[in-house]
C-alpha cells in the first residue's frame, strides 16, 4: 500500500515556481531519497506533504491530490497529521529543557496522555541511544544528539510516514551512519505495520542506502528509481583516472570530443564517455598523455556511481 501517494504538487511563491508537477509515491517499508542541488524545491514538497503550506491550484484549477496513509491531507487533515511524522530542516528544540522535558512537550502536543507519555519517551528515547542522557539539557546536546532528539520527537506518537528534511546535514560521518541505522531499523522493525520515510539528504552515500531515489531539479522530479538501475543508465561509461597533474588532466580529458563530462573526486577523476566511446577514449588517453608529460597511474573503466549520474542529469538539463 502506497503510504505517501501526491499527485501534481505545485507550489508557487510569487513568480517563483518552487515546485512544479511533481508525483510521488512511498509504499510501506520504502526509504524514499530526496536529492538534488539547493533551491531544487526539497523543502517545499515535504512541507506540502506534512501540511505546512497548501499546493498552488493549476491555472484550469485542478490542484494536487495529495493523500496520507489513505488519508486526504487536504480534507482529513487532522487523520493526515495524526499518522504524519515531520522533522524540519531547522529543527528547534527547547535549549534550556532538558533531553526528557522536550520529548515530553512533543508527547503531550501529540495528544498521549499522562499514564502513555513516559514510557513511549522512555522507548523512543532508548531507540535513538539517548536514554543515558534524559536529563541533560538540549543546548549541551552535540549536534549529532540534537538530531536524534529530533528524530525522537517526530516518531512520538508512533507516525506511520516519517518525512524528514535533511536530518544528518552538517552532522559529522559517524552520527550519520548511526542515524541511517536507525531509519533503517525503523522501516524494518515496524514493518508489519509498515512505515514510509521520506528523506531529503544532499549526501549521495546516504541516497544510496535508499530503496528508491527521487532527483529534484529545478522544482521537478526529473528522475526516479532504486539506486542500481539509476546506476545502470551509465553502464559502460564512467572511467576512473589517476594521475599528475590532476588540474591540468582534468582540462585534457574535458577537452576530448567523446568525453560529456569531467568530475574530480578527492585525487582522482571521473570522466564520463558519450553513449559508446568508452573505449576509444580509453585508447586515445592511455597514448596521448603519456606522450605529453603527465604521470599516469591508473586509467580504468569503473561501475558508475549515484554521482556521476546526478552530474549527468545536471550537467544535461544545463
Ligand atoms: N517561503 C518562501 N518564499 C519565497 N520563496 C521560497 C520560499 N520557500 C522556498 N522558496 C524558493 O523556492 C525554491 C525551492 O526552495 P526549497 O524548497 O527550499 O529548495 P531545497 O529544499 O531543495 O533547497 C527556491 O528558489 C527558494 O528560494
Ligand atoms: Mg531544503
Amino acid at each position: 500500500m502506497d503510504l505517501i501517494s501526491a499527485k501534481k504538487l505545485r507550489r508557487t511563491f510569487g513568480a517563483t515556481v518552487a515546485v512544479e508537477e511533481v508525483n510521488l509515491r512511498v509504499g510501506a517499508g520504502e526509504i524514499f531519497g530526496l536529492v538534488g542541488p539547493d533551491g531544487a524545491g526539497k523543502t517545499t514538497t515535504l512541507r506540502m506533504l506534512c501540511g505546512a503550506y497548501r499546493p498552488t491550484p493549476f491555472d484550469d484549477g485542478s490542484s494536487a491530490e495529495i493523500s496520507i496513509a489513505g488519508f486526504n491531507l487536504l480534507t482529513q487533515t487532522e487523520e493526515a497529521r495524526a499518522v504524519l511524522g515531520y522533522l524540519p530542516q531547522r529543527f528547534s528544540l527547547y535549549e534550556d529543557l532538558t533531553v526528557l522535558e522536550n520529548i515530553r512537550f512533543f508527547a503531550e502536543v501529540r495528544g498521549l496522555s499522562p499514564s502513555e507519555w513516559l514510557p513511549r519517551c522512555m522507548e523512543i528515547l532508548a531507540f535513538v541511544g539517548l536514554d543515558a542522557y534524559i536529563h541533560r539539557r538540549a543546548g549541551h546536546l552535540s549536534g549529532g544528539m540534537k538530531q536524534k532528539l529530533g528524530l525522537a520527537a517526530a516518531l512520538v506518537h508512533r507516525p506511520r510516514v516519517l518525512l524528514l528534511d535533511e536530518p544528518t546535514t552538517g552532522v559529522d560521518p559517524v552520527t550519520r551512519q548511526d542515524f541511517w541505522q536507525l531509519l533503517i531499523r525503523l522501516v524494518g522493525k515496524d514493518h508489519q505495520r509498515g512505515v514510509a520515510v521520506l528523506v531529503s539528504t544532499p549526501y549521495m552515500d546516504e541516497a544510496a542506502r535508499c530503496t528508491r531515489i527521487g532527483f529534484m531539479s529545478g522544482g521537478r522530479l526529473v528522475l526516479e528509481g532504486a539506486p542500481a538501475q539509476l546506476c545502470a543508465r551509465l553502464e559502460g561509461r564512467v572511467a576512473e583516472l589517476v594521475g599528475q597533474p590532476l588540474p591540468a588532466l582534468r582540462h585534457v580529458v574535458e577537452n576530448d570530443p567523446g568525453v560529456s563530462g569531467v568530475q574530480m573526486f578527492g585525487d582522482r577523476l571521473h570522466l564520463r564517455a558519450q553513449p559508446g566511446q568508452l573505449a576509444s577514449i580509453l585508447e586515445r588517453l592511455a597514448q596521448s598523455l603519456p606522450t605529453q608529460g603527465y604521470e599516469i597511474k591508473q586509467l580504468r573503466p569503473i561501475a558508475p556511481q549515484l554521482e556521476d549520474v546526478f552530474m549527468d542529469l545536471l550537467e544535461a538539463g544545463q
